[in-house]
């Protein structure tokens, strides 16, 4: 399941915890430095788990905690997805071949550069136990969205040596090789999460050309299509070391149905196949389709995501609180105070963000939702922070 709900610092609060108000600060500590990190992914999310709840949960509390899409699926998808309940007995396994081309087809690849999953966290797992092992561990700066590498125990299954982004919260590079001139696999997130700063194709061309042989840079390309970075799907069709990682969960709004895909050479996509490829269910692939086929969805999408995160910008620049200039659907905000206490804080007035991150204890992540909800949002914090 995707993982952005896993950090331990994200609310660990039951439904009804919240109902009762106190109870939820009580849940709190407990859950989230103990429980391994499988328990803290169901345990942390407050959300329902009944589709009755689920769908009140749209307007009976603020979700912006796990990056997900206010918008959901694009009107095509919900046109495709209609009736397909009648096909919920059959595998439907060719489906995914054709998403597939088209999505290589629409990026200048080949099909067989692109293998589609449900979701993109099974890769992202996938290429962690491919690449890295003791000797060669995996490479990345914290923080990032490195839940995939780890085990229940919350430690790198195989071995991690990471560094802190730079003073500015961008990834060094140079610095992560210098850290790390033995790793198998060097993970970037582009943008990252939880900053939602870009890596310039520059720096990642740089880490293919001077990283040790035999070593693959996984980029993570989750939140690419709200900012204004260049994709490395180019350095695929040159048959680089390079796996790129795309979902349907984000500016698609499909992060229920789980799709998402992963692009490289055909040797790299094999290493992967020896973890396991599962099916992707046909509603997933159909909507995921007909998202790709709805001209303009991405640049709409986008600029609506920038309105919101300029107004939220513009606020906070009034209120003389810091930020780091996100160019996602999401943003860290400073607090001044542990993340985890403003997020308890808002939940008492149901509005749920997430906690702090690695390196950045003192910072809320946030992400967009619609304006409605943030004008909520901004209430809720104001009072907190007064
Ligand atoms: C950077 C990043 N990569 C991958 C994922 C996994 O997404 P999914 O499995 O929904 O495709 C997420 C989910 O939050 C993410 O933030």
């Amino acid at each position: 399941m995707a993982a952005d709900i896993a950090q331990p610092t994200d609310l660990a609060l039951s439904r009804r915890a919240i109902m009762r108000g106190t109870g939820a600060a009580l849940a709190l500590p407990l859950l989230s430095q103990a429980a391994p990190v499988l328990a803290q992914r169901s345990a942390a999310l407050p959300v329902p788990e009944d589709p009755a709840g689920m769908i009140s949960s749209l307007t009976d509390g603020v979700y912006i905690n796990s990056n997900e899409n206010p918008l959901g699926p694009c009107p095509a998808a919900l046109r495709a997805l209609s009736g397909l309940e009648r096909l919920g007995g059959r595998y439907g396994m060719a489906f995914a071949n054709r998403l597939a081309s088209l999505f290589a087809r629409q990026n200048g690849l080949a099909p067989e550069n692109v293998v589609v999953h449900p979701g993109s966290y099974a890769p992202l797992c996938a290429a962690g136990l491919a690449f890295s092992s003791k000797e060669r561990p995996i490479a990345y700066a914290e923080p990032t969205f490195d839940s995939g590498f780890m085990g229940a125990n919350g430690k790198p299954v195989t071995r991690a040596v990471t560094i802190a982004l730079a003073g500015d919260y961008q990834l060094d590079v140079r610095k992560l090789l210098a850290a790390a001139p033995d790793a198998g696999l060097y993970y970037v997130c582009n943008p990252n999460n939880p900053t939602g700063l870009v890596t310039p194709h520059a720096d990642i061309e740089w880490l293919l050309a001077n990283k040790p042989a035999g070593s693959v840079v996984l980029v993570d390309e989750a939140y690419i299509h709200y900012s204004d970075a260049e994709s490395c799907l180019d350095l695929v069709a040159k048959g680089q070391d390079i796996l790129v990682l795309r979902t349907f969960s984000k500016i698609y709004g499909l992060a229920g149905l789980r799709v998402g895909l992963v692009a490289g050479r055909k040797d790299l996509l094999d290493r992967l196949a020896d973890y396991g490829i599962n099916v992707t269910s046909m509603p997933a692939i159909v909507a995921a389709e007909a998202s790709l086929l709805t001209p303009g969805l991405l640049a709409e999408r986008k600029s609506y995501t920038a309105a919101v995160r300029n107004d939220l910008f513009a606020w906070l620049d009034a209120r003389g609180t810091r930020y780091v200039p996100s160019q996602t659907s999401f943003a860290m905000i400073y607090v001044g105070r542990p993340g985890g206490e403003v997020a308890d804080a808002l939940a008492k007035d149901r509005v749920f963000i997430s906690g702090k991150r690695k390196n950045m204890d003192n910072w809320v992540r946030v992400t967009m939702g619609t304006p409605a909800e943030m004008k909520v949002f901004k209430a809720a914090f104001a009072k907190v922070m007064a």
